[in-house]
């Protein structure tokens, strides 16, 4: 049931986890494994009435961008599945996840689109060998990142030559030190912008969010 008044869902049609989001900005690590795995019956159902379709443009963008189907990509704070999703349905096959909420992995297991899924908290260094995916894929997940800059640097390493970087940052997070960190992997010749979106809905019926908070959608090709 939504409200139908504004096209806000209401917070008795949302789950306490998904009325809470904005309050997680700034959780560590334990807390937001805590948080999602609390979160990962109901998140499916929550983003879907908040009216979330990031997973859908983030594999527009993989194949925009010639990213071919049987290529290996990373889904990197894969959560559920819901992006994993979405790159199977664009006709993706090779789709590795990694998330710190182990309760989100199994919901993401259940949906039979991953060929691997592993509990990896991002900022750390990745535990992936050199060159081995095609394209990495970053949605929704940026936010909880404190090791941006380590975290771009690993994408690098992680895709081969020629391969796609693509994130998601929310637009009051997209600040001075999200875009020095973007600056500096540039600098470092590591990667090159090849796509910078405008300003998108990501909950548009989430009051937190709606018209407050939108995503940038941003595309690099690896060096
Ligand atoms: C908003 S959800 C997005 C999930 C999925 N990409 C989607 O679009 O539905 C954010 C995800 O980031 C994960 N996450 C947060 N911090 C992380 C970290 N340091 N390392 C790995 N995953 C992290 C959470 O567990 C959660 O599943």
């Amino acid at each position: 049931m939504m409200d139908a008044s504004d096209g806000t869902a209401s917070s008795e049609d949302i789950s306490d986890s998904a009325y809470d989001l904005a309050r997680m900005t700034d959780a560590d690590p334990d807390t937001l494994a805590a948080y999602y795995d609390k979160w990962a019956q109901s998140y499916d159902t929550d983003l879907s009435k908040m009216g979330y379709d990031a997973p859908k443009r983030a594999a527009a963008i993989m194949v925009e961008h010639g990213v071919p189907f049987d290529a290996p990509i990373l889904d990197a704070g894969c959560g559920t599945g819901l992006t994993g999703l979405a790159l199977s349905q664009a006709g993706y096959r090779d789709i590795t996840g990694i998330d710190l909420s182990l309760e989100s992995l199994q919901a993401a297991e259940a949906k039979g689109v991953y060929r691997h899924l592993k509990k990896r908290d991002m900022n750390k260094v990745l535990a992936f060998g050199d060159n081995g995916f095609a394209a990495v894929q970053c949605i929704g997940t940026l936010t909880y990142v404190r090791e941006t800059k380590q975290l771009f640097s690993e994408f690098c390493r992680v895709v081969k030559r020629g391969g796609i970087v693509c994130f998601t940052q929310r637009t009051d997070l997209y600040d001075d030190a999200f875009i020095k960190a973007i600056h500096a992997t540039t600098k470092a010749r590591k990667w090159e912008p090849i796509f910078h979106s405008d300003p998108v809905p990501y909950l548009p019926k989430h009051a937190d969010f709606g018209d407050k908070r939108r995503i940038f959608f941003d595309v690099f090709r690896v060096k």
